[in-house]
């Protein structure tokens, strides 16, 4: 596919693990959830060393996922603002984020089991949920829900929410597969107690990783429109939704069905999941919908980028490239390269970190798909 703009491409290949989550699996704190799409501390620290930013530098990552951005950044005393459109998502970030006081944990964690144990009516679950437990785990899981509703400090109950979110996990029949939930046969732990081993190795994390004073916000809001946002950031360090990899909300179903009822519906969309009225920005490639809507979208997150950066201010953006069936792959790093030089943007290169083979089926090899970082300039 032909595309204009020739920018500077550097092969990384050495980067490649970095841009997962898989170093984070090992790092406390950063693992507190489990994101697949998520990339590592250390891609981070690499980008804010890149960008030469120091403590009291304003670092943006608008597509904060669980929050690997704004912990980095809290482990350098850099300011950090952290935006995600997911629920899931911010709540997971503004737990990893905040500071705690060790002993009230201590103590709400004796409280909570001490309690004795009560059977709540189970209602309005999905059959996907009714499926993914053991009628013995999912009255356990209901009844710590309950109890940790009535925690009155709020980051302490929101502490230990996302502890039971990862105990559902493990407790549970549930497998992600990609973009699908599956439900498979296995043995499960009883819940009461993933759930308490959880929580003490979250509060003995706490005292691991040394944070400096600095400010960190997060927002549930979506970057297509940063207006509450004001020009001041040195840096934009982030990782968009992939073209037509993953599908957020169907992934986590379980998670928003148990966890997030009241946002269930307010699920603001997706990039690339607004095939209407799409504004073709490259009428010459013949893209499919699904990419002309997902550049479009980006091309509205680039504009915001472009405003509430300060002069010089730099973007280090992780991308890959789209598959799509019938359809040769779909250059996502050039073309989003080219859309930020069309809105005023210097594109200083690509980095190429990894490439990924494409199959059809699963089994049939179609091609590779690059994973990429495009690095920016105000
Ligand atoms: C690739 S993940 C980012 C992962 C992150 N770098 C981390 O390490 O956790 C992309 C994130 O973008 C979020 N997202 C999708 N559309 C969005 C939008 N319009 N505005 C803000 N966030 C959005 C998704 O919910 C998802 O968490």
């Amino acid at each position: 596919m032909e595309v204009k703009l020739k920018p500077k491409i550097e092969e990384r290949y050495d980067l490649g693990n970095l841009v997962t989550f898989i170093p984070n699996k090992r790092l406390p704190i950063y693992n507190w959830f489990y994101f697949k799409e998520g990339f590592s501390r250390d891609f981070v620290m690499l980008m804010l060393d890149e960008f030469n930013l120091k403590k009291k530098s304003y670092v943006l990552d608008p597509f904060c996922g669980v929050g690997t951005t704004l912990l980095a950044c809290k482990e350098r005393g850099i300011n950090c603002v952290g935006v995600d459109v997911a629920p899931l998502a911010y709540f997971v970030t503004k737990v990893k984020v905040q500071d705690y006081s060790l002993d009230k944990l201590r103590k709400e964690l004796d409280k909570l089991f001490s309690q004795k144990f009560e059977r709540y009516p189970i209602e309005g679950l999905s059959p996907l949920t009714l499926r993914a437990f053991s009628k013995f785990n999912l009255y356990d899981l209901i009844f710590f829900r309950e109890k940790i509703k009535e925690i009155k400090d709020e980051s302490i109950r929101d502490f230990f929410l996302l502890a039971l979110i990862n105990a559902s996990n493990k407790a549970s029949f549930a497998l992600k597969d990609g973009s699908v939930v599956k439900i498979v046969d296995k043995r499960v732990p009883p819940l009461r107690k993933v759930l308490k081993r959880i929580l003490v190795n979250m509060i003995k994390d706490l005292k691991k990783i040394k944070f400096e004073k600095c400010k960190i916000d997060v927002y549930l809001e979506d970057s297509r429109d940063l207006g509450f946002l004001k020009e001041r950031f040195d840096a934009i360090i982030t990782s968009p939704p992939y073209l037509n990899k993953i599908e957020y909300a169907k992934v986590y179903k379980i998670e928003y069905d148990l966890f997030f009822r009241a946002y269930k519906d307010s699920l603001r969309s997706y990039i690339g999941l607004r095939p209407k009225n799409v504004k073709d920005l490259f009428p010459e490639l013949n893209l499919p919908d699904i990419a002309k809507a997902y550049l479009q979208d980006m091309n509205e997150c680039l504009r915001e980028f472009y405003r509430v950066l300060k002069p010089k201010g730099k973007v280090a953006l992780v991308v890959a490239e789209g598959a799509f069936p019938g359809y040769a792959i779909v250059p996502t790093d050039y073309l989003i390269a080219e859309l930020a030089h069309r809105m005023g943007f210097k594109v200083e290169k690509i980095i190429v970190v990894r490439q990924r083979i494409v199959t059809k089926d699963r089994t049939v090899k179609v091609g590779k798909a690059r994973e990429s970082v495009v690095i920016l300039k105000k």
